[in-house]
This record gives C-alpha cells, sequence and structure tokens, in this order.
C-alpha cells in the first residue's frame, strides 16, 4: 500500500507547495482540447489541495514531442481547459525548471493553481534524470502523483522526482485506478471474466498468459482472434494473420482449454470501408478475398451471456474495427452487456485506451465501474508489472 494524499496532516498541506503529476495527455485539436476527461479525473485531488490551502503547481507531458519545446505539444490549450472546469485563473509556468518558475511557485496564494509546460520539451525527462528531477522537484513542498496514466513511464517527473520530494503521496484518481484494477486481478468475485480485443495478439501475449491463471473465462476477439482461427486450420481470407505467432496461439489454445473463448462467426467484407457490402458468417465460412472487421452477432450474445453471468469483468481492447461503422457492432455489444452486468451487481472494468473511447461513444461511461484513464498504464498493471511511477512513492 502506497501513503495517499488524504493520509498526510491537513498542517503539512496549508500553505505549502503541492507539486502534482497529472496526466493530462489529452487530444488537442486546433488549439482546443477535444476530450477533457483526464482533466476531469483529476480535479478531486485539485479541488482537496485547494480546499486545505495547498498551492498547487501541476506537471504533464502531452504527445510525444521529439527533440524540445514544440508549439504543437505546448500544455496551453490545456491551461484554458483546467480554467474553465475549474471557474479560476491558472498560472502557466513557460519553463517548469526556471528560477522564475519557483518563484511563481512561491508567489501563488494559497488555493492558488499553476501548470508547467510539457514535461517532455525539457531534455532528460524520458531518461529519469535526476538533476531535472531536482530542479521540478524545488517547485513543490511535497509531491503528489495523480498519473496513473504515466505510471508506467520511468520518467523525471514520475519517477526521480518522487525519489528526492518528500513526502511523495498518491492522488485519488491514482488510489482509485489502483484500487478497482487490483481488486479485479487480485481479489475477484467470481466468476471472473475478462475480454480481451485488439488487432494483435503480439501486444496481448502478456495480458493474456497473465489473465489465464486468474480468470474463469477469456472473451478473445478483434483481429487477432483471426490468428487463432488461421492456427485452428481455417481459411481467414485477408484477414489480418500474424503469421509469426500461429504456433504461440496454438500454445495458448493447448494451455488455456476451455477458458479461451474465441468468437464462432464473424463480419466480414472485402473492404474497410462504410457502405461496403458485409457478410456475417461462421469462422469456418470466410472466403478467400474477405476480411473478418468485427465479432458476428450470435458471437456478441454468448459474449454478452458469459458477460452477464460474471461478477467481474475486465475489458481490453475491442471486438472489431470500431472507429469505422458498421464494425463497431460487436465492440458497443460488449459495452452494452458490461453496462448490464454493472447494473446486476458485477464489478466492471475497462482497460483505457480504445475500450473506454467504445464506452464514451456509446454513453455507458456511467454505467462501468471504473473506466481506467490509463491505455498502457492499465495494460501493464494487468500483465502483472510493477508501475515505476507507483513503486517511488512512499510506503503506507
Ligand atoms: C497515455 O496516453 O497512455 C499516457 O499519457 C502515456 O503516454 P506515452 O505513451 O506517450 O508515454
Amino acid at each position: 500500500m502506497k501513503r495517499t494524499l488524504e493520509s498526510l496532516d491537513p498542517a503539512a498541506i496549508e500553505g505549502r507547495r503541492a507539486l502534482v503529476r497529472v496526466d493530462f495527455n489529452c487530444p488537442v485539436k486546433d488549439g482546443a482540447v477535444t476530450d477533457n476527461t483526464r482533466i476531469r479525473a483529476a480535479l478531486p485531488t485539485i479541488k482537496y489541495l485547494r480546499d486545505k490551502g495547498a498551492r498547487v503547481v501541476l506537471l504533464s507531458h502531452l504527445g510525444r514531442p521529439k527533440g524540445g519545446p514544440d508549439p504543437k505539444y505546448s500544455l496551453q490549450p490545456v491551461v484554458r481547459e483546467l480554467e474553465r472546469l475549474l471557474g479560476a485563473p491558472v498560472t502557466f509556468l513557460a519553463d517548469p525548471t526556471s528560477e522564475a518558475a519557483v518563484t511563481a511557485s512561491r508567489r501563488l496564494p494559497r488555493g492558488g493553481v499553476a501548470v508547467g509546460e510539457n514535461t517532455r520539451f525539457s531534455p532528460g525527462e524520458e531518461q529519469n534524470d535526476t538533476a531535472l528531477a531536482g530542479r521540478l522537484a524545488a517547485l513543490g513542498d511535497l509531491y503528489v502523483n495523480d498519473a496513473f496514466g504515466s505510471a508506467h513511464r520511468a520518467h523525471a517527473s514520475t519517477e526521480a522526482v518522487a525519489r528526492l520530494l518528500k513526502p511523495a503521496v498518491s492522488g485519488f484518481l491514482m488510489q482509485q485506478e489502483l484500487r478497482y484494477l487490483g481488486e479485479a486481478l487480485h481479489q475477484p468475485a467470481r466468476p471472473f471474466v475478462a475480454v480481451l480485443g485488439g488487432a494483435k495478439i503480439s501486444g496481448k501475449i502478456e495480458l493474456i498468459e497473465a489473465l489465464l491463471p486468474k480468470t474463469d473465462a477469456i472473451l478473445l476477439g478483434g483481429a487477432m482472434a483471426c490468428t487463432f482461427f488461421r492456427a485452428m486450420g481455417l481459411e481467414t481470407g485477408t484477414s489480418l494473420v500474424e503469421e509469426d505467432r500461429l504456433e504461440l496461439a496454438r500454445q495458448l489454445m493447448a494451455k488455456a482449454g476451455d477458458k479461451l473463448v474465441l468468437p464462432s462467426g464473424a463480419i466480414i467484407a472485402q473492404k474497410l470501408e462504410r457502405g461496403a457490402e458485409i457478410k456475417a458468417v461462421t469462422r469456418e465460412a470466410i472466403p478467400a478475398g474477405w476480411a473478418m472487421f468485427d465479432i458476428d452477432p450470435a458471437s456478441e450474445r454468448a459474449f454478452a451471456t458469459r458477460i452477464g453471468g460474471a461478477r467481474t469483468v475486465v475489458w481490453n481492447g475491442p471486438m472489431g474495427v470500431f472507429e469505422t461503422p458498421p464494425f463497431d457492432h460487436g465492440t458497443l455489444a460488449v459495452a452494452r452487456a458490461m453496462a448490464d452486468a454493472t447494473g446486476r451487481g458485477a464489478v466492471t472494468v475497462i482497460g483505457g485506451g480504445d475500450s473506454a473511447a467504445a464506452v464514451a461513444q456509446a454513453g455507458l461511461a456511467d454505467r462501468i465501474t471504473h473506466v481506467s484513464t490509463g491505455g498502457g498504464a492499465s495494460l501493464e498493471f494487468l500483465e502483472g508489472k510493477e508501475l515505476p511511477g507507483v513503486a517511488a512513492l512512499d510506503e503506507a
């Protein structure tokens, strides 16, 4: 267990500068944030600190800038969105590694908020550089990590700084993520069903292997199902198949036995485009020249029944090419089945990324127990890996 923000004596917060690593890596278009989910998710921590009289200095990365500052990846649009959500002015620290930023952090009023420019503009951030971490640590009197989405990165603002600036505690979002993902993984109410999708098995092998001993069933969709179909000796037409993973797919099937549930059929088309002719076929009947782009209605029903009978469900990865309707059908069916299961008392957890986008698109996010804000981070957590940003925090 990691030390939490709540466990700190209010006297250790009042008037102090709280350096908070958040994950404000949000989509930005034409200078505006197009999805503020991650900003909203950090508000409980920011509000708590403001209410307790802290001076709040926020740090985040945005995108993957290469070789220094790049206006395209500036956090300024995020600052505007945060001001709107807080209904209060936010100070922008153009260079969070400068003396001027330290001075500005000291001048913040109690309850005041500042945001530093993109941490990845500073050389050394991604190398977890101690000297850079030292300069960032000068912006605070205590460190709070609420950036679950970045916790799998050992970067100066997520890892090294937590070793330098004490106390180093977890924020509310971080706690919530660790609690729901951790409980699902380590003490699930049974039956425990995992739903896994996505294009390639190569990115999900460790996840499948980690979940096999823990779950009662793994429902597997997405294009990666085709690699399993081919491994079973079936014709897969022009579907995406990872030829170099066929042996691995065979081994996984042999190891998993009945636990691994593949779709019984597919939605196929000759082209991946809206309006293309589509057919629902059994997995034995995918013809040459056609490709699987979604699971078929019979598989949707079978998966929904399994999800409906589960008491814990973890989902990672879409069932088809959900960004191109009508190939979003299977993914939305899983989202609905998870929402219904939640209504019946099951614990449902969505491991970030595309599946989180799908439930948001379906307007069902509120009917899921927990939708993770971390894509890569939740994947690594579910694979059983230690997240460096969490490991560096103080023990409770
Ligand atoms: C994410 O969006 O998954 C996190 O913000 C981490 O971003 P990264 O993959 O660029 O490190």
